[in-house]
């Protein structure tokens, strides 16, 4: 039991709660084992040594090699690392970058950052199940693109996007791809020699890993500018004293998460939260079914309501939810991922995300389920 029963948390895209193992993982680092990873004294040199272990463990997850590992604040730092670097290190041989319009919002604001910076920035439009067509990726190539960048796994509606099929392109044009792995990593496969992907974006605490702790995998020999100046950590690319009691939880969290069995238990539990929110009349799922979907996000829009009115009774009842993601609530707009599957702002409004976790429970799925058919009817 990983938080108090009395809540059923299903906002799991948002945050998870951390993993017990994680927890014990990490304390050593905070109390007893203190030290700089700079340091030459033996606490310094014991920092260093579960700083390269964590590194080795991260990069083996994704099929990289360590060195291709650099540790950031999340998952908000390395997407604007990959993209804001590349893009200044790439200045002399183009200056457009492809992402969608379905992207996380620390995505979109590095390419409009850019465009007022003299960069080019193309939006690409996605099909009614978020999907975008990697042929229209190869349509919007120019000799000036320099980047691609495309979500892995939705964090509102849970598309997969078939990045084996993108690299593809990316690698036929000479094009680096970026994607972000925030919400599918360690629940769908990811492999940056199988997808031919130069940057991945990851983070902790999606995945019951600490807060503030993330890291980006650039590809050996990519052309990339210093992201933080400072003393040289991280290669020279991002400097900064490295956070190791987040790094050893970071490194915890994937070996405890990286089952296939958790991924099957997850989506079970995703299918019958599914089949039994569509029962309600009116209820219609956003985003794919099966296995192009993440195994633990559900997502309904009930035309006519207001998604942040089921969720306020919902968290009456104890169970945690959400319209969209966590950053798009701060701008008050309706979701730009499901306006960008066809909804029209209005219907927007009616969006709710249901996320589960490895440690979700089918004793909790069916008390939502029960929950939400009166919750629907009291509001209508
Ligand atoms: C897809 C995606 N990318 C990036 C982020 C940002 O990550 P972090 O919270 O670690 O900065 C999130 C988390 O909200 C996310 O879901």
């Amino acid at each position: 039991m990983i938080f108090k029963k009395q809540i059923i948390y299903m906002d799991n895209a948002a945050t998870t709660a951390l993993d017990p193992k994680v927890t014990q993982a990490m304390l050593p680092f905070f109390e007893q084992k203190y030290g700089n990873a700079s340091s030459s004294h033996q606490l310094g040199r014991q920092a260093k040594e579960a700083l390269e272990r964590s590194r080795s463990v991260i990069a083996k997850s994704i099929g990289a090699k360590a060195g291709e590992i650099f540790f950031t604040s999340g998952g908000t730092e390395a997407n604007n690392f990959a993209i804001k670097s590349v893009a200044f290190a790439n200045r002399s041989k183009g200056n457009h970058i492809i992402t969608t319009k379905v992207e996380h919002e620390c995505v979109l604001n590095s390419c409009k950052w850019l465009e007022k910076q003299g960069f080019k920035a193309t939006y690409l439009d996605v099909d009614k199940e978020g999907f975008v067509n990697p042929e229209e990726i190869e349509k919007a190539i120019t000799p000036k693109t320099i980047l691609v960048s495309v979500i892995h796994g939705n964090n509102e509606i849970g598309t997969i996007q078939d990045l084996a099929a993108i690299g593809k392109v990316c690698r036929k044009h000479s094009v680096l791809l970026h994607t972000d792995a925030c919400q599918s990593y360690c629940k769908t496969d990811l492999d940056v020699n199988k997808q031919q992907v130069d940057l991945v974006t990851l983070n902790a605490h999606k995945i019951h890993g600490p807060k503030g702790v993330g890291a980006l995998y650039i590809r050996e020999g990519v052309n990339i500018l210093a992201w933080q100046s400072g003393g040289g950590h991280e290669g020279g690319l991002r400097s900064g004293t490295e956070n190791i009691p987040g790094i050893v939880g970071f490194a915890e969290c994937v070996k405890q998460g990286a089952s296939k069995t958790h991924r099957k238990h997850m989506t079970a539990l995703r299918d019958k939260l599914i089949y039994g929110v569509l029962k309600i009349e009116g209820a219609r799922l956003n985003g794919p079914r099966g296995d192009k979907r993440l195994c633990n996000n559900a997502n309904f829009v009930f035309p006519g309501l207001v998604g942040e009115t089921i969720g306020g009774y919902l968290d009456q009842k104890g169970i945690c939810s959400s319209t969209a993601s966590a950053c798009t609530v701060h701008t008050n707009e309706p979701s730009h991922v499901l306006q960008a599957i066809g909804l029209s702002k209005e219907e927007a409004e009616g969006g709710l995300r249901l996320t589960i976790s490895r440690f979700t429970t089918e004793e909790e799925v069916d008390k939502a389920l029960k929950a939400l058919p009166g919750i629907i009817a009291k509001i209508r």
